[in-house]
């Protein structure tokens, strides 16, 4: 996701008749995640298939993917002296197993410049262009074969439109003379107000003042630029011809890789009007650089890994015209949304009215509604693999000196939206022309918390939110009751199969 383009929110015209679902059983469920069945290992030749709106397995077992992001995988679990942190990855990786989660939205690519660069993963796989850096390779060899062994896929995002991982920009660069370019709004976590004792332990605020629109058309510039392409092709070749030095399985031939995903967010050629009634949508432009280059990488990768999945990594903010373009290629299996109510303007995290709460859940009513009909009409399923909240953090009080995304505030709404944006998949899922096929939230913090943090030597302190971002605003952590929403959507959908037999 990105930040929000300013502070205020949009008017939105809310219908009364709201689509409320109840609340999620107040308690959390008793039963411990331990008592879960053990998750059967990926087999290195049980690939995932599409079949019409449906995954399968080899078996044709109906594959739903009970998801989670955890983008920072390859640097968490590479060794100590490169960052990492591989006791910490190990713990998280057991806690999003007991949770039922089959499926991990990480980076298999991240670049670096000649030049320190601020607001980026450190240390990068790709330091410079076709170097690599093999201790966070094999950070990525150890993902993939401890996720493996828990019954656990990937989705491998191979690049990125956003900042915290150097990405189209970092490329476009390369490609020219190591030219500079200005960065959009960052958290800079060096800036006041700063947290008492040590520096490196934040708190830190905006302070970068570039545009969102300028960034991303100088990184979009990667879609038109020969030379960008011919080394991002070179890193996807790369990626998909390594030999994981921990189980010996070559990536294009280990189906834990269940999909490719072109980037992070790609997004199409500024428009000056934007459409529709919360201002998000684009007019459709069929010359749009952006499609050709989704029809050329694809392509790509389908010729080099011919049994895995590919996936573009499209928000689906820009409306149906644009949506229905982006995943029309051939080789794009199936689509991708990521819904993000507070940085589209539609949530206040610092308004603790029902009706801003109310107006966030009707926002995902459509948004998701409208992705399960656009996958029924040109056949392909839909993967809602971003959506997050942030928590109640009107409750911080940074008057007072309190962090404004401190964890000490609670996640009633959260919760609420969690559930609600969970059931609308799982409905879409049961039924015959709905065309979801699993949830991810953004974005697994584990372990951490802003209250213990500091950053390592690398100046990263592995929050769920990439270093772009203020730590803290929307991870999912360990204790969090959304873990409980997540694995209660995974029994459900287990049981719906079993009583289905078929599905
Ligand atoms: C740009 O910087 C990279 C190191 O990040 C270096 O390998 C490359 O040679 C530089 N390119 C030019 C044109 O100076
Ligand atoms: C971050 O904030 C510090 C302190 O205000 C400032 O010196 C530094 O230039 C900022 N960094 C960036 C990249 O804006
Ligand atoms: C963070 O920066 C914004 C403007 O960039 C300012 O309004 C706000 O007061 C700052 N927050 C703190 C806690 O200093
Ligand atoms: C909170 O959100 C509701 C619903 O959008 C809005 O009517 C109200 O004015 C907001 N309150 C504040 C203080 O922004
Ligand atoms: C859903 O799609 C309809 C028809 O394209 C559009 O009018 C509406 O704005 C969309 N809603 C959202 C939240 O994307
Ligand atoms: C926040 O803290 C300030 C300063 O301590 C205090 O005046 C104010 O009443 C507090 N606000 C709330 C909502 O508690």
């Amino acid at each position: 996701m990105r930040l929000l383009e300013s502070a205020s929110l949009a008017t939105v015209a809310v219908s009364l008749a709201s689509l409320l679902t109840a609340v999620p059983a107040a308690a959390a469920p008793t039963d411990a995640l331990s008592t879960r069945r053990t998750p059967t290992p990926v087999a290195a030749h049980d690939f995932i298939r599409v079949d019409k709106l449906r995954l399968r397995d080899s078996l044709h077992n109906s594959h739903y993917l009970t998801g989670m992001n955890y983008w920072a995988c390859m640097n968490l679990a590479a060794d100590s002296d490169a960052g990492g942190s591989y006791h910490r990855f190990i713990q998280e990786l057991d806690q999003m197993a007991a949770a039922g989660i089959n499926h991990l939205r990480i980076m298999s690519g991240s670049e670096g410049a000649p030049t320190p660069q601020p607001f980026r993963v450190d240390p990068p796989l790709q330091p410079s262009p076709g170097v690599y850096n093999e201790k966070i390779f094999v950070g990525l060899d150890r993902c993939l074969a401890e996720m493996a062994k828990r019954g656990m896929r990937a989705t491998m995002t191979l690049n990125d439109q956003w900042q915290w991982s150097g990405g189209f920009a970092q490329y476009v660069s390369w490609a020219n003379g190591n030219e500079t370019y200005d960065y959009p709004p960052s958290w800079n976590f060096t800036a006041a107000p700063q947290r008492g004792g040590a520096p490196g332990r934040g708190w830190g605020n905006y302070t970068t003042t570039g545009s969102f629109n300028d960034y991303a058309a100088y990184g979009n510039r990667i879609y038109t630029d020969a030379a960008a392409e011919k080394m991002f092709k070179a890193h996807i070749y790369k990626v998909i011809h390594r030999r994981n030095t921990v189980n010996g399985r070559l990536y294009k031939e280990d189906a834990t890789i269940m999909t490719w995903q072109l980037a992070n967010e790609p997004q199409p050629a500024n428009q000056a009007n934007l459409l529709g009634p919360y201002k998000l949508q684009y007019a459709p432009n069929p010359s749009d650089p952006l499609l050709a280059w989704i029809d050329r990488i694809s392509t790509y990768i389908r010729s080099l890994a011919p049994h895995q999945l590919i996936s573009t990594g499209f928000e689906g903010k820009q409306g149906e015209w644009y949506w229905k373009a982006v995943h029309s290629p051939k080789n794009v299996d199936y689509g991708t949304i990521h819904c993000w109510v507070q940085n589209w303007e539609v949530y206040d995290m610092l308004n603790s009215s029902r009706a801003n709460l109310v107006q966030a859940k009707e926002f995902a009513s459509e948004f998701v509604g409208n992705a399960s009909r656009w996958g029924h009409q040109i056949g392909k399923p839909v993967f809602l693999e971003e959506f997050g909240m942030a928590r109640d953090n009107w409750q911080n009080n940074v008057t007072a000196g309190q962090y404004q995304y401190a964890s000490k505030a609670t996640t009633r709404n959260k919760d609420e939206y969690f559930s609600h944006i969970i059931g609308l998949a799982v409905k879409s899922f049961m039924r015959t022309t709905g065309s979801f096929i699993g949830t991810a939230p953004w974005a697994y913090g584990g372990i951490y918390r802003p209250e213990k943090q500091r950053q390592n030597e690398f100046g990263m302190w592995w929050a769920g939110d990439p270093p772009h971002e203020a730590p803290g605003w929307y991870d999912v952590y360990d204790s969090d009751y959304a873990l409980q929403i997540v694995r209660q959507q995974k029994d459900k959908v287990d049981s719906f199969i079993a009583s289905k037999g078929w599905w």
